[in-house]
């Protein structure tokens, strides 16, 4: 009779247990606005208690059903003497090197990560995500022409817990800070120094549209493709980067290719007034990011950069997950801004040809 009770006990606890747990899962996180998804790479906003899934770099190993001679052939790009193999492309620890004349001879922290991650399993190099040349994707960051004091800060916020993911799915930015933690102090510098060396080249297709062609969410990378050709989706006020072409960026990790990027009608004049005269909501951006919006020092270049990334960053120093000390700048020009005046903002930003860059 005694065990019965026990069992009985034991059961409701256990039922109820369960019960909290899916009504928390069920609940929205506490965000000042809903999470601009898209920015993020998903099509739903985050509950509570979301978290990312664990980290699997992409690595050689053949997956059933693949076609091991397929794999293993030698690609070639236009341009590039180099040939690499779907195989090699695909593994994290691989750093694609196509045009090693885009920057300097690859620090080895580019090229292979943090030593003190090296000799386990396979693991990522920040040349995988952030590609050598720091072009970046959509999804992670732009590095290229930040200056080196202002990366070295960046890496110790993320280190420190004051820099993270608005997003509890979003699963890359974990992985950097876990990565920043893993970093020495050279290494942390070379790194800096590294991409602080490379110009930002970049130039987005920027597209005002109220129809696009139809989108996939990758869910593996957090990346939209263009899969139809006539213009059928609403855009719906968001932003959309996606690659001119899906193949050369995501089969064949070509750092050279562009995004075409499709913003709201009347989003860039929007933005354009919001940036360069505050529009009575904000701070007009070129008193902290210099004349051009090139950057100076610790304030980053904003210009002609990736529109998910700063829309991220907008909606992350207002919700607070970044904050470290120069953060601090950014919060009173954030304050009043809604998510429709953020798209507007990233819209703009990313029509700018940057005065520094020369390439293309
Ligand atoms: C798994 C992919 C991944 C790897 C590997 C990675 N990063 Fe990052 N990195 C990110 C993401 C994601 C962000 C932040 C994006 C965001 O805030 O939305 C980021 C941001 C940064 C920033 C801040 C950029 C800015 O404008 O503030 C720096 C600097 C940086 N990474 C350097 C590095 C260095 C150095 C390494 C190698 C030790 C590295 N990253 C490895 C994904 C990665
Ligand atoms: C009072 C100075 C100040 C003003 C005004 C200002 N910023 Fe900033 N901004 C900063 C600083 C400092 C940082 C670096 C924050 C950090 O270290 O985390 C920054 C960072 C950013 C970033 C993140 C870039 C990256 O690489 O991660 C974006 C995006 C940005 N600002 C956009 C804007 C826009 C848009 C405006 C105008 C509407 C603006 N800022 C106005 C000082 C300012």
């Amino acid at each position: 009779m005694r065990t019965r009770y026990i069992l009985f006990l034991i059961c409701s606890f256990l039922i109820f247990r369960i019960a909290v747990v899916h009504s928390q899962t069920d609940k929205p996180l506490e965000l000042w606005a809903p999470i601009p998804e898209w920015a993020y790479g998903y099509d739903s906003q985050p509950q509570l208690g979301d978290k990312p899934p664990i980290p699997t770099p992409g690595n050689r190993a053949l997956q059933s059903g693949e076609d091991a001679k397929e794999l293993s052939r030698p690609l070639t790009l236009e341009g590039s003497s180099a040939t690499f193999s779907r195989q090699e492309i695909r593994h994290a620890q691989d750093v694609i090197d196509w045009f090693p004349e885009d920057y300097p001879p690859m620090a080895e922290i580019i090229k292979y990560g943090p030593e003190a991650l090296r000799g386990g399993e396979p693991d990522w190099a920040c040349g995988s995500c952030h590609l050598p040349n720091g072009k970046g994707r959509p999804s992670n960051a732009p590095v290229a022409g930040l200056s080196a004091e202002y990366m070295i800060q960046q890496l110790y916020d993320f280190r420190k817990g004051l820099r993270y993911s608005a997003d509890p799915r979003k699963p890359n930015t974990p992985n950097m800070i876990r990565m920043a933690r893993a970093m020495t102090e050279e290494e942390i510098k070379k790194s800096a120094e590294f991409w602080a060396a490379v110009p930002w080249t970049r130039r987005y297709n920027v597209i005002e549209a109220d129809l696009i062609p139809k989108m996939y969410l990758n869910p593996n990378n957090n990346m939209f493709f263009t899969v139809g050709t006539e213009p059928t989706e609403p855009l719906a006020g968001r932003i959309i980067e996606s690659p001119i072409d899906t193949y050369q960026v995501d089969y064949l990790r070509n750092p050279r290719t562009g995004f075409n990027v499709y913003v709201p009608v009347g989003s860039l004049a929007k933005g354009e007034e919001l940036v360069t005269t505050g529009g009575g909501k904000t701070i007009q951006c070129n008193i902290c990011h210099g004349q051009d919006l090139n950057g100076l020092d610790m304030v980053p270049p904003i210009a002609g950069r990736s529109p998910s990334y700063v829309m991220r960053q907008l909606y992350d120093f207002r919700q607070g997950t970044r904050n470290g000390i120069s953060s601090q700048l950014m919060k009173p020009t954030v304050a009043n801004l809604s998510i429709e005046d953020m798209t507007n903002i990233a819209s703009y930003l990313a029509s700018i040809i940057p005065s520094s860059s020369g390439g293309t």
